[in-house]
């Protein structure tokens, strides 16, 4: 289906400084003038939020590898269909904090469920619906996490099964996170995480605008 908007994607581990940098690719596209949405998955819409409690809290379950793939596009499919898609219609940027990037880099990467398999799932569900233009972070497992659970401590956030993971699990969501971008690399963008937020927004910010014309 042709649409007239431009969907974005940020993706990395945990910490890697996703919400900052939309945040602050939201205010550059506003101030040019573009309507603008911002989002996050899992969740977007209040079905897919309750989904995302079931997932990322601390005492959300002990999903199988393949209930949690189940859910993800549960909850994607209902966000592409009430939000995502109608504002794209609309001509609106959509700037997405995790897709369907996420879920094959934690549940196959990291959880190791076959990854033609989730492949399969999203042809199903979604239709293969991808973003036009993917930013994926990059910093070392460690350095990563040692600034999200800095950042939960302080919001007293217990949105931690992930981070509570072990270092092994983070080490193979980098590697798959990278395998990923290098795999799709006419929509994925490798960004070092480990920058400043000013040098990392400045390659975010040039790549957008170029993408956008
Ligand atoms: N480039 C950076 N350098 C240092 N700290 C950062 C950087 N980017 C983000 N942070 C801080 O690290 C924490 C996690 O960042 P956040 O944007 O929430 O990451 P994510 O959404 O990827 O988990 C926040 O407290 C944020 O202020
Ligand atoms: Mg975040």
């Amino acid at each position: 289906m042709p649409n007239k908007g431009v969907f974005i994607s940020l993706e990395g581990g945990e910490g890697s400084g996703k919400t900052t940098q939309i945040t602050k690719l939201r205010e550059m596209l506003l101030l040019l003038g573009h309507d603008v949405i911002i989002t996050r998955e899992p969740g977007g819409v209040p079905e897919a939020e309750s989904i995302r409690n079931l997932l990322v809290q601390r005492d959300g379950g002990q999903w199988s590898a393949m209930s949690e793939v189940l859910l993800l596009f549960a909850a994607r499919s209902m966000h592409i269909e009430k939000l995502i898609l109608p504002a794209l219609d609309a001509g609106k940027i959509v700037i997405c904090d995790r897709f369907t990037d996420s879920t094959i880099a934690y549940q196959g990467y990291g959880r190791g469920l076959n990854i033609n398999k989730i492949r399969e799932i999203e042809r199903l569900s979604i239709d293969d619906f991808t973003p036009d233009l993917t930013f994926i972070l990059d910093i070392d497992a460690r350095a990563g996490l040692a600034r999200s659970n800095a950042r939960l401590m302080a919001e007293n956030n217990t949105e931690d099964r992930f981070e509570r993971m072990d270092m092994d699990f983070h080490e193979k969501l980098r590697k798959g996170f990278l395998e990923i971008a290098r795999n799709n690399d006419a929509r994925c963008h490798i960004i070092n995480a480990a920058q400043s937020i000013d040098e990392i927004f400045s390659e975010i910010k040039n790549i957008t605008l170029a993408k956008l014309g």
